[in-house]
């Protein structure tokens, strides 16, 4: 396989890197958002105190099954207690921001629009964000972050219905209204695509309506959700509310496996249209799906947008958000590629994702892998400039915040017995951070990306969804073992740190 070709010189084996060293002469554009990243259900605990309604995820995490080491996040890392020392961390380290979700099911337990709203919900985001403020953290704020409340599942399947829209559209304006002028940007929706999408074990697809057709409520969801965005954009500025607004895309651009090959640059452009293309082309650029999803897809399938509705949706964005974990090549499917075999078998995704190894000693991507275990090792620095001149190429807005990136670290300190130190050691996630960070700076000053924000995923070890506690993705480790449930920095930590510190203007 050849690679792009790519300057690994630039990253000396991990044990060798020092952030300053890393491309010196390079300084993050002033104002940048430099900062740690986070979600209400993986991190606040907390799970029926002071007034909160149950969430699908607190829900979902009950049924047997579900989550992989079968925990719940009832207690998780009571950030929802801990708030204010977990902002004393982030301003000790150094960095500038910190991205959070608010929880639905705290303003509103009973999620419809004529139930009532919790004041302790909404007091206590208002001391959350004002302890972020006199810390000089910038609070950056997600509205939905995949915690559904329960009772708008159990009413009429949540996402699956167009009930949504206006119970969204409600609580949104309730939480501009309550922290207007504190927040100055805001997104709607996490990651939309996943949580449509994702089949199986996400609560969504647990338990659908009986007169929801499970084959296409992922499309259904896409509609109502792009709706509810829209909606609530649209309610921002009727309102004034001073700051920024768009939602935060998942999925990448992912390189022809064969250069050149159209079946495989088709491969890719199909990737593209059902990842990020199905929420950022409607939002971004034509107030519309993709035209492959609309000519693979029947209109029952894919609720087609009226003129007025695409109008309304169009536009809704500020500027773009990416959380950009990782890029895989996409082949055309399937026979002949041998790598291919066992990931191409769904209809509607007719691509594979050739996974790459991720060279710890360089951390370049090194060849095919396939490692179920390690999914989160394939991680691939040399493709983010390229990953982001598509972003901004096909979906142009005039500033791009790289809205989360992280690695896990598998099963640390689940499955094998480790010492602390060699947790907090964690070479290989630091050596993600870097190699990526260093990559960035050349986006943004050899391809001229205007990349605004960089937010490292997570703040600290949390409920990874379906993984439960068994994937850490924390720059600082938890022990859950611990009364306190005490913190620690990772070396990473310290790495991004510095890495901000010594690339300051
Ligand atoms: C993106 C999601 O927004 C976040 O909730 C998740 O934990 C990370 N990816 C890692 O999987």
């Amino acid at each position: 396989i050849a690679l792009p070709s790519s300057p690994p010189e630039l990253y000396p084996p991990f044990f060798a890197i020092t952030p300053k060293d890393i491309l010196p002469d390079l300084k993050f554009p002033e104002g940048f958002l430099f900062g740690v990243a986070s979600a209400a259900y993986q991190v606040e605990g907390a799970v029926k105190d002071e007034g909160k309604g149950p969430s699908i995820w607190d829900w979902a995490s009950r049924q047997p099954g579900v989550i992989t080491d079968n925990s719940t996040a009832d207690v998780v890392d009571l950030h929802y207690y801990l708030y204010k020392e977990d902002v004393a961390r982030i301003a000790a380290l150094g960095v500038n921001s910190h991205s959070f979700s608010i929880s639905w099911a705290r303003i509103f337990p009973f999620g419809t629009s004529d139930s009532p709203i919790n004041q302790e919900g909404i007091n206590h985001y208002a001391d959350v964000i004002a302890t972020h403020l006199q810390s000089n953290v910038t609070p950056v704020v997600t509205l939905f972050h995949w915690d559904v409340p329960l009772a708008l599942h159990a009413y009429y399947g949540g996402f699956a219905s167009p009930n949504i829209v206006d119970d969204f559209i409600h609580y949104a304006k309730t939480v501009f209204t309550a922290y207007n002028g504190s927040v100055h940007t805001w997104y709607t929706f996490n990651e939309p695509q996943v949580f449509c999408s994702a089949t199986g074990s996400f609560p969504f697809n647990l338990s659908l309506p009986k007169d929801v057709n499970s084959s296409n409520a992922q499309f259904h969801c896409s509609y109502y959700l792009l709706k509810a965005h829209a909606g609530a954009v649209k309610a921002f500025r009727a309102m004034h509310i001073t700051g920024e607004i768009a939602f935060k895309s998942a999925d990448y651009v992912g390189m022809p496996w064969r250069a050149n090959n159209t079946e495989d640059v088709d491969a890719v452009e199909r990737h593209a249209a059902f990842g990020i293309g199905i929420f950022a082309d409607p939002v971004y650029t034509t107030g519309d799906w993709p035209q492959i999803l609309k000519d693979t897809l029947p209109a029952d399938y894919l609720p087609r947008f009226t003129e007025e509705e695409s109008k309304e949706i169009l536009g809704t964005a500020d500027f773009f958000a990416m959380d950009a974990y990782r890029t895989y090549w996409n082949a055309a499917p399937p026979e002949g590629i041998a790598a291919c075999a066992g990931n191409s078998s769904d209809l509607l995704w007719p691509s594979c994702n050739l996974e790459v190894m991720f060279d710890f000693h360089t951390g370049w991507a090194s060849g095919p892998a396939s490692d179920p275990l390690t999914p989160w090792l394939q991680a691939t620095p040399q493709f983010l400039r390229t990953s982001f001149k598509e972003y901004h190429r096909r979906w142009p807005a005039p500033k791009i915040y790289f809205s989360e990136f992280g690695f896990s670290q598998p099963f640390e300190g689940v499955r094998t017995p480790v010492e602390l130190f060699q947790i907090t050691e964690d070479t290989e996630r630091t050596n993600y951070y870097m190699t990526y960070l260093g990559e960035l700076l050349l986006s943004i000053h050899e391809d001229g990306i205007p990349v605004e924000g960089a937010f490292a995923w997570a703040i600290m070890d949390n409920a990874e969804w379906n993984s439960g506690l068994s994937a850490r993705f924390g720059i600082q480790y938890v022990n859950y073992s611990s009364p306190i449930l005490e913190r620690t920095y990772k070396r990473s930590a310290f790495a991004l740190s510095d890495f901000f510190q010594a690339h300051l203007q």
